[in-house]
């Protein structure tokens, strides 16, 4: 008889905040809509909200300043995280750039999400960068991660309209409605084995996306042109 593959369905999440993503993972897990457990909860802001929405048992945080570089940090943060044996590592919200070391450890299962329509802003500010620029639309990301900041391979993305007399805030709260359902649609494909990374490539079901996929009105994702949702 052989052995049931197992779905990589196990998840540790980074956070430096307050942590909104993380609870729509949670509340996903709870209502049953998103098929996975989260393995660990990790910061690099002892204080941070975030953490407060998991039980102790599954928080690791620690400050950098008590690390001799950020390769030690990060070499630590890389353990603590290589413990709880993920399948997928999510920053959600982890605004720490991650040394090359760590992510090359954990490249192919290294996913983030990002407030802008990459590869537009990448980095800081971008809700008022899109404003400055007048922009008609912004929106989200969610990416593999690989050395270059937010650069990597995008999976998704959700786009908001600008609308006239938006401050970086109005803006923001806009993208973070998207950002939710976003992240839960791409670890749905991801805890289902259906997604991976083929050097600067998302795949698919094994195909290559040259497009990322958008999030539609109902939660769903599609590639774009497709009639049906992936
Ligand atoms: C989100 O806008 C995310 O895209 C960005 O940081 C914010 C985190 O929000 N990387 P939260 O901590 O998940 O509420």
């Amino acid at each position: 008889m052989s052995a049931t593959p197992t779905r990589p369905d196990r998840i540790a999440v980074l956070v430096s905040g307050r942590g909104s993503n993380l609870q729509a993972i949670l509340d996903a897990i709870d209502t049953g809509t998103l098929p996975a457990r989260i393995v660990g909860v990790f910061s690099d802001k002892p204080s941070a909200a975030a953490l407060e929405r998991v039980e102790p048992a599954l928080r690791w945080s620690a400050s950098p300043k008590d690390y001799a570089s950020r390769e030690a940090f990060d070499a630590a943060l890389g353990d603590a995280i290589e413990a709880t044996q993920p399948d997928w590592i999510v920053c959600a919200g982890y605004l720490r750039i991650l040394c090359d070391a760590f992510v090359e450890r954990f490249q192919g299962r290294l996913l983030n999400i990002h407030p802008s329509l990459l590869p537009k802003y990448p980095g800081l500010r971008t809700h008022a960068r899109a404003i400055a620029d007048g922009e008609a639309e912004h929106g989200a990301s969610v990416h593999f991660v690989i050395p270059e900041l937010d650069a990597g391979a995008v999976v998704a993305q959700a786009r908001v309209p600008v609308r006239p007399g938006d401050d970086a805030d109005a803006l923001a709260a806009r993208v973070l409605e998207v950002e939710h359902p976003l992240l839960l649609a791409v670890l749905r494909l991801a805890v289902a084995g259906r997604l991976a990374e083929r050097g600067t490539t998302t795949t698919l079901d094994g195909h290559a996306l040259f497009t990322p996929l958008l999030l539609d009105s109902a939660g769903a994702l599609r590639a774009p042109g497709a009639n049906g949702p992936v």
